[in-house]
């Protein structure tokens, strides 16, 4: 029998660096009284990722959620924004907040990213961008969409809340489109406990975004346009340096613990997994989605998921319920019958991976996943519970 793992092993788990390195930085925000509002920790968070990604064109927010919201208002979107059902619901929510119509298209299927047929089909009069999202990391087809846009004077946004560290032809995927979103949420593989950055073509949309995200305030006594609250602090902003230095090192284990899963999982009938990375593509290992093929495996995702469970395994169906069937988004009217979306949706799992999950531990989680799907596996008590539902 496989024992079950002695503590939860859940999808992710946040990289933390260590804590003597973070508390020389809160030394100097406690010297410095300055916890919020352009301090000087954030300055230099946001010039050394302007260094890392090689622009100004960059504004850093307190998270991905208000950070899409605010790119959608300066940039004047309005009327009809085709996108993806496919992802985590605040990529439809932050249209929404700004009274834009979301179109949801299908997706492909070997990266689950935007079909760009259907999104050519989907353009109407009202049509006014798009948002792809780099789901799992995994980038877009950004020609086809760039070729779309421009033909059709349509503005293309990318939430790459998954992205951060993808790069493309030797260039970061935060380079292409007009505007790319990341979540520096804690969940993420790199993050500042909660936060979220643009990075955009259009160097003019910088003040709009630092107003916006600032209530508007232009100087002490001017206030130019109804903005929000939406500034990364102090704190976070040092999280996010000190996670930074660690990034490569992230990358590699997370490169190792894919491998490893690909590894093995291809072994097991009815574990479909997410095709390779394209050519000149550097994948980030953000996420380790598997379908599970009802038949071939002899259970249903469902099951699998629950059953997991038994041996402390917590893996999440990432992104299940489609977005168009949440209620509040039921009265939108889609476009087709999204039929490789919904096909995903419920054949999909996502596997834990973080920097710190154990080859060894790896290893077992698929010793286990065969063992289910040979009816061999005796199925312990049920040791612990999910951690509540959370942002992704
Ligand atoms: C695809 C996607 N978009 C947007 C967000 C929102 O980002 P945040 O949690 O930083 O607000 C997330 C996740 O958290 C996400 O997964």
């Amino acid at each position: 029998m496989i024992k079950p793992f002695a503590k939860p092993i859940y999808v992710t788990k946040p990289f933390l660096p260590p804590l003597e390195e973070f508390c020389r930085g809160l030394q100097e925000i406690w010297d410095n009284r300055w916890l919020t509002n352009n301090g000087p920790v954030l300055q230099r968070f946001n010039d050394t990722l302007g260094t890392y990604f090689n622009t100004d064109n960059l504004c850093l927010f307190n998270n991905g959620t208000l950070a899409l919201q605010i790119a959608l208002q300066g940039m004047g979107i309005t009327g009809e924004v085709i996108t993806t059902p496919y992802t985590f619901v605040a990529t439809t929510h932050a249209l929404y907040w700004n009274k834009i119509r979301p179109v949801f298209v299908d997706i492909e299927p070997d990266y689950y990213t935007l079909d760009p047929e259907k999104v050519e089909e989907a353009i109407t009069p009202w049509t006014t961008a798009i948002l792809a999202v780099h789901v799992y990391g995994n980038p877009c087809m950004l020609d086809e969409l760039a070729d779309i846009a421009r033909r059709h004077g349509l503005k293309l946004l990318y939430d790459a809340a998954h992205a951060f560290g993808t790069q493309v032809n030797g260039k970061s995927i935060a380079h292409y489109g007009d505007l790319s979103m990341f979540s520096f949420h804690s969940t993420k593989l790199f993050h500042s406990l909660e936060g979220g950055m643009l990075i955009f073509q259009d160097g003019g949309l910088k003040s709009t975004f630092d107003y916006l995200k600032n209530f508007g305030y232009k100087s002490e006594v001017e206030v130019v346009m109804p903005g929000t609250n939406a500034k990364m602090n102090e704190m976070q902003a040092l999280m996010g340096l000190h996670v930074l230095e660690h990034l490569d090192e992230i990358l590699e284990k997370r490169r190792r613990i894919t491998d490893l899963y690909r590894t093995r999982l291809k072994e097991i009938p009815g574990v479909c997994l997410a095709a390779a990375p394209r050519a000149g593509v550097a994948y980030n290992n953000a996420y380790l989605p598997v379908e599970i093929d009802e038949r071939a495996f002899g259970m249903s995702r469902d099951a699998v998921y629950e059953k997991l469970k038994a041996w402390n395994i917590f893996t999440r169906r990432y992104f299940y319920p489609l977005i168009c069937d949440f209620s509040c988004y039921r009265s939108i009217s889609v476009n087709g019958d999204l039929a490789v979306a919904r096909r995903a949706a419920d054949r999909i799992l996502t596997l834990p991976i973080y920097d710190s999950l154990e080859l060894s531990e790896v290893e077992t989680i698929c010793e286990v996943i065969s063992s289910l799907q040979k009816g061999t596996a005796v199925l312990p008590e049920i040791v612990g519970a999910g951690r509540p539902l959370g942002a992704s």
